[in-house]
């Protein structure tokens, strides 16, 4: 049987205390809802509906910005009458034959395979849910069983004080049959303590038809936790970033601190990785096989080579880097940066969109931009291509082998030809030809017996 997900987004969030939608606030950089419709989608979901209300054309914006999401359908739940009403405003598009999971959007961290464990138990004829044994489940809607089977669910502001004493709780994720959940849905009543069109009062109504409803399980708690104020997010944050911090010290990654790692984006590892304290990875990370990353680094959308060092607090973005390079500390790697098999750069170097060809180096306290570097040069310290002339970029070229000496500027466009030397303290404006040597500085004059100003 084919499947959709209804995703519920509709809540106000008054307690985020926020001008932005509940479900857009981000665990791990990414929207909640983002985390929710991942799971949609590696569900193999047909249809991805999201139920929106308040704020809901910011939230639409948000999402449909990205083309990726072209596959989702919103949907507007004007006034907030309850899960039930939210779920029915899907009704119109809800197939018979079809299976629809109910999530939520301020839930981010359930786990595909818990959900998986949901499809698996439902019955044919019949409805699954998702409960959890909480030590208190205040708050929750209360499973009611008989003879161990699920008959209902009832609210805690509905519930008699013995029904409260029940400490399996309703995590609100559920699966029914599309037919059936129209039916249902159609005829709930907003007769309760809350005024509200529950959606919850559809399992009595399956279980009254003479349907099973099945049970599914979280491996944790966390999985079915909602946030509703920003401590409750700062709580989901760091479960989601234990648990990818777990996914990779499984994958051969090793952590000098679990608890002090960030993770926002995928982090594809090989193995015999080091982490040191306080990484940052963003976007989509490669670390080949035996590569170390020392504390304080932030590290986006790069892939590093075999046995690379990165030192402490280097910053690398939009970069690649090669095998058995290093790089750092207090380095920075910017956008289409390109450091070939063997290259070095050092502390207080800056490089973007540039190639530092195998074996080539960059020591300390440099700009490099806009720049093509061969084999085996040596870059001084201090040295500054000098890029840009306020309005146009231009490009530099040094050839293999060249050595360019400390404290010089490069003003591009401007070549460097292989082994050519540069003297230290050069101002180079002009090519300069394989070989030759290039020095561009004011002549030192030496003047004897100088006698340095006193005081007046
Ligand atoms: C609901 C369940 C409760 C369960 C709990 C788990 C019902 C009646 N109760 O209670 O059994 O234990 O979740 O957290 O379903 N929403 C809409 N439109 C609405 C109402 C709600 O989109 O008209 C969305 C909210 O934004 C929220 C979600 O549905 O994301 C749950 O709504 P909420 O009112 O918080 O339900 P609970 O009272 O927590
Ligand atoms: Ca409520």
């Amino acid at each position: 049987m084919s499947l959709s997900v209804v995703i519920l987004a509709a809540g106000k969030g008054t307690r985020m205390r926020s001008s932005l939608p509940k479900v857009l606030h981000k665990v791990a950089n990414k929207p909640m809802v983002g985390h929710v419709i991942d799971a949609a989608r590696q569900l193999d979901a047909e249809n991805i509906y999201i139920i929106y209300g308040f704020g809901g054309e910011v939230l639409k914006a948000t999402l449909t910005e990205n083309t990726s999401n072209d596959d989702l359908i919103f949907i507007e739940q004007t006034e907030q009458l309850g899960t039930g009403h939210a779920v029915d405003m899907a009704s119109p598009s809800i197939k018979d034959d079809e299976d629809i999971l109910v999530l939520y959007g301020d839930v981010p961290l359930t786990k595909v395979s818990t959900l998986q464990k949901l499809l698996d138990v439902k019955p044919d004829n019949g409805m699954g849910l998702l409960t959890v044994n909480l030590a208190n489940p205040n708050g929750y809607g209360r499973i009611i069983r008989k003879d161990n089977s699920v008959v209902g669910i009832i609210e805690q502001k509905d519930a008699t004080p013995e029904q409260l004493l029940i400490n399996e709780a309703n995590t609100g994720i559920l699966l029914a049959n599309g037919e059936d959940l129209k039916r249902w849905l159609g005829n709930l009543s907003s007769d309760n303590a809350q005024g509200e069109y529950y959606l919850t009062d559809i399992i009595a109504a399956c279980h009254n038809e003479g349907k099973d409803i099945a049970t599914a399980h979280p491996e944790s708690e966390v999985e079915v936790e909602g946030a509703n104020n920003r401590l409750q997010l700062a709580t989901l944050e760091r479960a989601f970033q234990l648990r990818k911090a777990e996914e990779i010290m499984l994958a051969g990654a090793s952590l000098r601190d679990p608890s002090r790692i960030d993770i926002r984006g995928d982090l594809v590892i090989g193995q015999e990785v080091q982490i040191d304290i306080n990484c940052i990875f963003e976007g989509e990370v490669v670390l080949a096989h035996g590569v170390k990353v020392s504390a304080n680094c932030i590290l986006k959308d790069c892939i590093i080579g075999e046995n690379t060092i990165i030192k402490p607090n280097s910053i690398i973005e939009g970069a690649v880097v090669g095998d058995d390079c290093s790089i750092g500390p207090f380095a920075r790697l910017r956008p289409g940066t390109i450091m070939n098999k063997d290259s070095h750069v050092g502390n207080f170097v800056e490089m973007k969109k540039t190639i530092l060809g195998e074996g080539s180096k960059a020591g300390h306290l440099t700009y490099l931009g806009d720049t093509t570097i061969g084999q085996k040069v040596n870059i001084g310290a201090g040295t500054i291509t000098c890029n840009y002339d306020g309005v146009n970029k231009f490009h530099t070229s040094i050839d293999d082998g060249a050595f360019v000496g400390s404290n010089s500027s490069l003003v591009a466009p401007v070549f460097i030809g292989a082994n050519a030397t540069v003297g230290a303290g050069s101002v180079i404006a002009k090519d300069v030809e394989a070989e030759e040597l290039a020095v561009a500085r004011g002549k030192q004059r030496n003047i004897s017996s100088w006698k340095r100003p006193t005081k007046k």
